[in-house]
């Protein structure tokens, strides 16, 4: 089974976007030390194929010399595990060079964008827009595969035809975030999708993916579809992902993912003690998410999705005790409502479909709208 290591050179990001969990004024960059002790502690910690994301704060701020001395180091010294590698930023600081590099490590890039520039910049700040478009040209010319996580809030919401429009004219794949209260801020519910909404968006999503599957990829939706038609989790969220997944922040400290980094009290270790699994596991934050498992397992018990959607994410579950001040697992994720609106929908649509075929039944393919539009079978057989 292969394994995730998530790489944050800095927190810090010369954004200032509304509803950020991550970024951190002031952050450190990581040094080159951090990745030469991460490579050690990898040699010989798992035999399985590896991939790492860099991630962030906004990763390019590291630089260039310190991306062209990482990625040799990474490849090379652990070619054994097959190293892959993806990049998320919102590509303000790429330079035709750093793209260059990137090109040469086959790196997939994920960027941010909201949707139109005046939407998108009034939740992420004046003049974003401008800057990662700037960027996107620079990594088009160099051919890197880009794609888009648009976060969608409680404020634009309201603007989800003109967001998805606004991806599907300009030829950019797309990726939703729902924005989640972070654990860091004073007011975290201000720009927080609630469940219903978000739930009611994907089965938008779904209906205008069926219709224009030609034109745009749309990941969530591809993913929730596989889900269902494997009975297993995809992605991250809906697989227990304790112990699959790792964090490594700017100095050395290892978490289980990077949602948490910067928070002391989630370390579960440091890439220069070279630890084990069964020292990572001895943590406080390792015993925690491995409660989250449990509490699923009995709370979830007799869910038809339990299989492949496994409690949804421990991070969105995690609440903190008023009166200690620490983190617990009070709930599953609350975005349970909208997985169920979505699994119950794509089950459904997908029985339909095969009862339909398995009667005979074709399609009246005579009319327009019939013509465009393509099953949910298609998105469960694309290939990933
Ligand atoms: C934290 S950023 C880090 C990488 C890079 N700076 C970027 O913006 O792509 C990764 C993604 O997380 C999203 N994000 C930040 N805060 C969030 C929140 N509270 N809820 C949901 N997504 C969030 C951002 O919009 C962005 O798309
Ligand atoms: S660009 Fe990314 S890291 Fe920076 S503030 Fe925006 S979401 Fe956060
Ligand atoms: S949909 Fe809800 S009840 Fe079902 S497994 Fe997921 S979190 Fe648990």
């Amino acid at each position: 089974m292969a394994f995730h290591v998530m790489l944050i050179p800095t927190l810090g990001c010369p954004s200032d976007c509304e509803y950020c969990w991550s970024s951190e004024e002031g952050s450190p960059v990581m040094d080159i030390d951090v990745i030469k002790e991460t490579v050690e502690w990898l040699k010989d910690f798992r035999m399985e194929p590896v991939t790492f994301t860099f991630h962030g704060g906004e990763p390019l701020l590291a630089g260039y010399d310190f991306f062209s001395e990482a990625l040799p180091l990474l490849a090379e010294e652990l070619a054994h595990l097959k190293p892959a590698f993806a990049l998320q930023t919102n590509l303000w600081n790429l330079t035709p060079k750093m793209a260059q590099l990137f090109k040469e490590y086959n790196i997939p890039i994920g960027s941010s964008l909201d949707g139109p520039e005046e939407l998108n910049d009034l939740q992420r700040g004046k003049g974003y827009y401008q800057k990662t478009m700037r960027g996107y040209e620079i990594a088009r010319e160099q051919d890197l595969q880009v794609s888009f996580i648009s976060t969608f809030t409680s404020y634009s919401i309201q603007y989800k035809e003109d967001i998805f429009n606004f991806f599907l004219e300009n030829g950019l794949n797309l990726k939703l975030h729902p924005a989640l209260p972070s654990l860091r801020d004073d007011n975290p519910e201000k720009w927080a999708l609630s469940p219903e909404e978000y739930g009611e968006l994907l089965i938008y999503l779904l209906d205008q993916y069926l219709e224009h599957m030609d034109q745009i990829e749309l990941k969530n939706i591809d993913h929730l579809c596989k889900c269902v038609f494997i009975r297993r989790g995809v992605v991250c969220t809906f697989v227990d992902c304790m112990g699959d997944t790792f964090a490594v922040g700017p100095d050395g400290s290892i978490y289980p993912c990077y949602r948490f980094v910067g928070m002391p009290e989630y370390v579960i270790g440091n890439v220069r003690d070279h630890p084990s699994m069964e020292d990572l596991s001895q943590s406080d934050a390792w015993k925690l998410l491995q409660e989250f498992k449990d509490y699923v397992d009995s709370e979830c018990k007799k869910c038809s999705y339990i299989k492949f959607c496994r409690g949804g994410c421990p991070y969105n579950a995690l609440s903190i005790n008023e009166e200690t001040g620490k983190a617990e697992i009070n709930g599953v994720d609350p975005h349970c409502t909208a997985y169920k609106m979505i699994f119950k929908e794509i089950t459904m649509r997908a029985t339909k479909e095969m009862l339909g075929s398995s009667m005979g039944m074709v399609p009246d393919t005579s009319g327009m709208e019939q013509k465009a539009k393509k099953g949910i079978m298609s998105i469960m057989l694309k290939p990933s």
